[in-house]
């Protein structure tokens, strides 16, 4: 079972990332096995830290997380090793190899490398360069790298960036993060679609009307104003978090349940996004940003008095759109897609909403039949919903909507940390099922530049604000109503009568 032991090597150690989701994650694969005593963990950045300062900050991570810490933690934090480091001096690579070298010993660890980008993407092509030329990426194991998003910032970015990484590393040790992937319920896309005869034979332009996607989040840009200015909700959630999803529920189902074989479904569907001429996008992606607002009857300030954040900023904190996937199972089916910060309330669910039947026998005296709606909550809830038709109880023939609901994991909170946990034992594991592949990216960057460049030209009209605590601009529900249909509410106790 030796492919598995590893040392990790986390770029950005002592950054939020490590902090808030990798060592939580790492302990948490420690206290199931996974982890035991054949892997050691090099924390890498700046800063001039000892071993012992750095264990105090991993052992304060821990317990700030909603973890539970079982024991003593001696044994674990001995697997922890901090090296001060200047990415762009050989020498600080000539001191890692040689530590992990000896941590190889210490711990009987076959030679396999796992590097963690977990810092600010400027320096990423320079590390994987030195990484080659001192002989870090050694030839005795395997050799890994994940990477955190951004992965660029549009096309062509992405591109010489990928360009650089290819220099050490091959595509298929390339394991990029959409920490979406690792989300329970974004998992059981594939099997509602592909183990239920009910909805598969279902899924597509004969019974599915259109599907709308939603990820709101309450919080705003907290400490993040000086990255996210200069990125968006489009760069930020679009481009990634929701086209990936999108990808998940148009996909054709795979031959087989192999990573290759996933990726190019998802690869092939992305390929049938509907590109978009300039004037496409003004009809159908609306942007917005968050003015002042009340959450929880509290008054809150608007984006462009946050912190770090131009106060005549123009970046858009939500994004609507409508997407088109060209083919045979989609055409005429609008997908879709609303995220943005401080909206109501922090929740992503997915609403596939079917068509009518040809015709309603329960018409008389304004009776409507509800569509039938599958509903995917991913988060904060994990579970599915089912609206369906039943006879209200009584003298009477009308109808009234039913919900069935399964509760897949009926806890509160955010399961991001979850997530880490399942994308870093994956990557240990080799399997790079839930990563994205070059061709994705690609071909979403592709999609999302197009958007960007409309809006970057368009500099005249003034978005309209949307207050903070709301559900996102007018324009956003303008959006269905020129198609005839209207977000379906997504709150827990949400009411279905039409
Ligand atoms: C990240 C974005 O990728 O996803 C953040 O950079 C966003 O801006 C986050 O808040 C949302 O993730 P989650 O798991 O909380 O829905």
């Amino acid at each position: 079972n030796n492919h598995t032991y590893c040392s990790m090597v986390i770029f950005g150690a002592t950054g939020d990332l490590a902090k808030r989701k990798l060592f939580p994650s790492i302990y948490n694969l420690y206290k199931k096995g996974t982890l035991d005593k054949n892997f050691a963990v090099v924390g890498v950045a700046r800063r001039e830290w000892s071993d012992e300062v750095f264990r105090e900050n991993v052992t304060a991570s821990l317990q700030d997380s909603n973890i539970s810490i079982e024991g003593d933690l001696t044994e674990f934090l001995s697997h922890f090793r901090y090296l001060a480091f200047d990415v762009t001096n050989a020498a600080s690579y000539q001191d890692l190899h040689e530590l992990l070298n000896s941590l190889e010993q210490e711990f009987s660890i076959p030679g396999n490398r796992m590097f963690y980008m977990a810092m600010a993407p400027e320096f990423f092509g320079t590390i994987a360069s030195y990484l080659k030329s001192e002989g870090v990426t050694n030839e005795q194991g395997w050799n890994r790298l994940i990477i955190e998003k951004p992965f660029g910032h549009d096309f062509a970015s992405a591109q010489k960036l990928n360009e650089d990484l290819r220099q050490a590393f091959a595509e298929d040790e390339i394991y990029r993060i959409d920490h979406y992937l690792g989300k329970e319920m974004v998992q059981n896309i594939g099997v509602i679609r592909f183990a239920n005869a009910i909805f598969e034979s279902l899924w597509n332009n004969r019974h599915i009307s259109n599907i709308q996607i939603t990820s709101s989040e309450s919080l705003g840009v907290e400490d993040r104003g000086g990255y996210y200015d200069t990125s968006g909700a489009l760069r930020d959630m679009v481009q990634n978090h929701m086209i990936q999803m999108v990808a998940l529920l148009a996909m054709e189902p795979p031959i087989r349940l192999t990573t290759e074989e996933i990726r190019s479904e998802k690869i092939k569907a992305l390929r049938a996004l509907r590109p978009m001429t300039k004037d496409e996008v003004k009809q159908y992606f609306v942007r917005s940003q968050y003015g002042p607002g009340s959450m929880n009857g509290k008054e809150v300030p608007g984006y462009r008095s946050e912190p770090k954040v131009n106060p005549e900023s123009r970046t858009e904190t939500f994004v609507a759109g409508k997407l088109m996937i060209d083919n045979f199972r989609w055409a005429g089916v609008p997908i879709y897609i609303r995220t943005g910060k401080r909206m109501q309330e922090k929740s992503t669910k997915i609403v596939v909403e079917f068509k009518e039947l040809p015709m309603n026998l329960y018409s008389k005296s304004e009776n409507n039949v509800h569509p039938n709606l599958l509903i995917i909550h991913i988060q904060p809830d994990e579970g599915i919903s089912l609206i369906l038709n039943g006879k209200k109880i009584g003298m009477t023939d009308k109808t009234t909507p039913a919900k069935l609901d399964y509760c897949n994991h009926c806890i509160d909170g955010i399961n991001t940390p979850e997530a880490y946990e399942k994308l870093l034992n994956d990557a240990i594991h080799g399997d790079a099922t839930n990563f994205t592949h070059w061709d994705e990216v690609a071909l979403s960057w592709k999609f999302v530049d197009v958007i960007s460049e409309a809006w970057k030209e368009d500099t005249s009209s003034e978005f309209e604000l949307y207050p903070a605590g709301s559900m996102g601009p007018k324009a956003a529900d303008e959006l269905l109503a020129q198609d005839g249909f209207h977000w379906w509410p997504i709150g827990d106790d949400s009411d279905y009568s039409i």
